[in-house]
């Protein structure tokens, strides 16, 4: 469908955002179901995020996704936060249902369906979990009320007891919050069945990093990767070569998207399609700097 007078505009904010796969995602599904919706990236500054969200507020755009650094800000900026943003204190998406604000995180559920989508259930699995930044936290919500058991392991402890503390409150369920150091990785891997990492260490530019020592990994483990630059880190690379199961940032990014697509839509996301074009945008980006 062509640009027109009725066209209304998805966007992504963020700083940076020129390398975002999420406009080729959104664009090729709204062609697909032939909906007059555009979506762009614009780059938001800390200073300017007031301002963008009283724009888009303006110029009546219909939804927006939120990257760093604005995930936890743009709270105060918005009329109504769904349950679990509120809890995680962090919004990816933003719903304008007739000028009314609203903000979702979908990263979890994202990350959730990922390993759904991959034949990997969760159901009475113990999940390791690196990291307790913005996605840990989003996963780590979703992840303790279907794993049996949950344990978060971050570099700086305090954030992952934290985490565990607010999880245990809000679910009564049994979560540990531990260092991320190579006595704690080795003791808790031995009965690991998903491990997921949501550190940015194996992050482009260091693709040679990872957050787990390669003979830590065995053939029953499951190993997703949230990051998906590069498409295949060192850790995914490592837990393919003992013939460990794997699902890849992309997977998350996709389904997180899809999410979003629906909350503005209220349309089924034509998923194949969105990551058929994060393929080839990726493709096409190569290493992303
Ligand atoms: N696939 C997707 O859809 C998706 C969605 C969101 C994010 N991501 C990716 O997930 C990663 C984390 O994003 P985020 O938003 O959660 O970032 P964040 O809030 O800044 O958290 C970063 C996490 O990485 C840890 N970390 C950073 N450098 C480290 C190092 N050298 N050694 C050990 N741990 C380290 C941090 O530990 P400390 O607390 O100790 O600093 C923290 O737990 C990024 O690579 C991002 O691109 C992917």
């Amino acid at each position: 469908m062509g640009i027109n007078g009725k066209t209304r505009v998805c966007a992504i904010i963020g700083d940076p955002v020129e390398h975002s796969l999420s406009p080729a995602m959104h664009n090729a599904a709204f062609r697909k179901l032939g909906l007059n919706l555009v979506y762009l990236a614009f780059k938001v500054t800390k200073n300017e995020l007031k301002d963008a969200i009283s724009g888009a507020r303006s110029l009546g755009l219909r939804g927006l996704n939120v990257t760093m650094p604005h995930k936890n800000a743009v709270i105060k900026y918005l009329d109504e936060i769904g349950s679990e943003a509120k809890a995680i204190g962090a919004v990816n998406t933003i719903l304008n249902d007739q000028g009314k604000l609203v903000g979702y995180n979908t990263d979890g559920k994202g990350a959730m369906i990922a390993l759904q989508e991959n034949h990997i259930s969760t159901d009475e699995k113990k999940m390791l979990l690196l990291g307790a930044g913005g996605a840990a936290k989003a996963i780590a919500f979703q992840a303790e009320q279907d794993v049996e058991e949950l344990v978060i392991v971050n570099r700086t402890i305090e954030t992952a007891e934290q985490l565990a503390e607010l999880l245990w409150k809000k679910f009564g369920k049994k979560v540990k919050g531990k260092t991320l150091s190579a006595g704690v990785l080795k003791e808790e891997m031995e009965t690991t069945d998903i491990l997921v990492n949501a550190t940015s260490v194996g992050m482009y530019p260091d693709i040679n990093k990872s957050p787990v020592p390669s003979d830590l990994l065995h053939s029953d483990l499951c190993v997703m990767d949230i990051i998906y630059n590069p498409l295949e880190t060192k850790l995914v690379k490592d837990a393919k070569a003992v013939g460990a199961k794997v699902v890849s940032g992309l997977e998350m990014l996709l389904y997180q998207g899809a999410i979003a697509f629906e909350i503005w839509t209220n349309c089924s996301a034509p998923v194949d399609v969105m990551k058929k074009a994060a393929l080839s945008k990726l493709a096409e980006q190569g290493d992303i700097d």
